[in-house]
């Protein structure tokens, strides 16, 4: 039976917090025994900032680590760099001369980025959405699973397929769909009382996987809060909700039940709370933690999945380009 293909990237600027973990990755494990899974380190994407090339290196490579030690396995998935499939970029120009200046413009992300990086307004920041329509594209993705802040990416990428399809008289390309995994989406707060955990936002608000155990228990501790409960089974405001949402996410059931209560009589500790909060989220982190350092000493084994997955994706990315090539007039040209 053919498999329907999930396809998904993270760009390799930073490191996966539990936000990723939680609200991505984890899923992405799942998904590998269902799907036939392409995930890949979109490091191509990560140039439109100029990044240092040794930095670039390091990032890439530290990513990879901890997409593997979160489970993603090179036997179930195609886990590739993306610079590795030149096939890609190939398909980036192509895509480039059915995508409108226009819509590209209108594009939020693009707007939100020249708003917050007035000196540094490139081409491939204006072209983002086609690189990643390429990188869907590529392999034929059904299911794409992305945040919410990603899901007009994912429209782009039908429109430029639908209209591919439409101007060559093919049906060529699948209108790749956003995925949700599971039926009820995880909320991973920030620790700063906020929105979501995110590595943009203030410092402090995420909790990376490789992060030091001092170094999170100083987070959690400085997480907002309020001046407590004044009566009995008052509903909580969102800051003292996101703690308890994260416990949701890393303590037993017995430890949730216990501050939830101790909550609602009064009698909660703030303090005690976090400092178990914290504690929780370095026993859950830890394992995680013990393989991306495995992975890290381990160059040689990193390289070698890295090769063996670029090696697959490229096999599937040649089919689709030179199939490509032939509908657009650029195979057989000597012929
Ligand atoms: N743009 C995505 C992000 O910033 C990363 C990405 C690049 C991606 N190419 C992709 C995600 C293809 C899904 C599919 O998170």
């Amino acid at each position: 039976m053919n498999k329907e293909r999930v396809l998904s990237g993270v760009r390799s600027t930073g490191n996966l917090h539990l936000g990723n973990y939680f609200g991505a990755v984890r899923n992405f494990v799942k998904m590998q025994d269902d799907y036939d899974c392409y995930f890949f380190i979109a490091n191509l994407h990560a140039l439109t900032t100029h990044p240092n090339p040794q930095q670039l290196v390091i990032s890439t490579k530290a990513v990879f680590s901890e997409y593997l030690a979160c489970g993603l396995d090179p036997e179930k998935s195609v886990l590739y760099l993306q610079s590795d499939v030149p096939e890609i970029s190939e398909l980036y120009t192509l895509l480039n001369m059915l995508a409108y200046k226009g819509e590209l413009e209108k594009c939020t992300s693009f707007k939100e980025k020249i708003k917050k990086h007035n000196e540094n307004i490139n081409a491939g920041l204006l072209t983002y959405p086609v690189l990643m329509a390429a990188d869907i594209l590529i392999h034929k993705a059904h299911k794409v699973p992305v945040g919410k802040d990603q899901e007009q990416h994912l429209e782009m990428t039908r429109n430029f397929a639908v209209r591919f399809n439409h101007k060559y008289n093919v049906d060529f390309f699948p209108e790749p769909q956003a995925f949700n995994f599971s039926e009820k989406l995880i909320k991973v707060p920030g620790l700063d009382g906020s929105g979501k955990m995110g590595k943009s936002e203030a410092e402090g608000n995420a909790i990376f996987l490789r992060e030091a155990e001092a170094s999170i228990r100083k987070k959690v501790m400085k997480a907002k809060t309020d001046a407590g409960p004044t009566e009995p089974n008052q509903t909580k405001p969102i800051e003292i909700e996101n703690l308890f949402a994260l416990m949701q996410l890393v303590s037993t059931p017995e430890t949730i039940q216990y501050y939830d209560e101790s909550y609602n009589n009064c009698s909660i500790r703030y303090g005690d709370l976090k400092k178990q909060l914290a504690e929780d989220i370095i026993q859950f982190i830890q394992p995680i933690k013990e393989r991306i350092s495995e992975f890290e000493n381990h160059p040689g084994l990193l390289k070698e999945i890295a090769d063996f997955g670029a090696e697959k994706a490229r096999k599937s990315a040649n089919k689709t380009i030179n199939e490509l090539k032939e509908i657009m007039g650029l195979n057989n040209v000597w012929k």
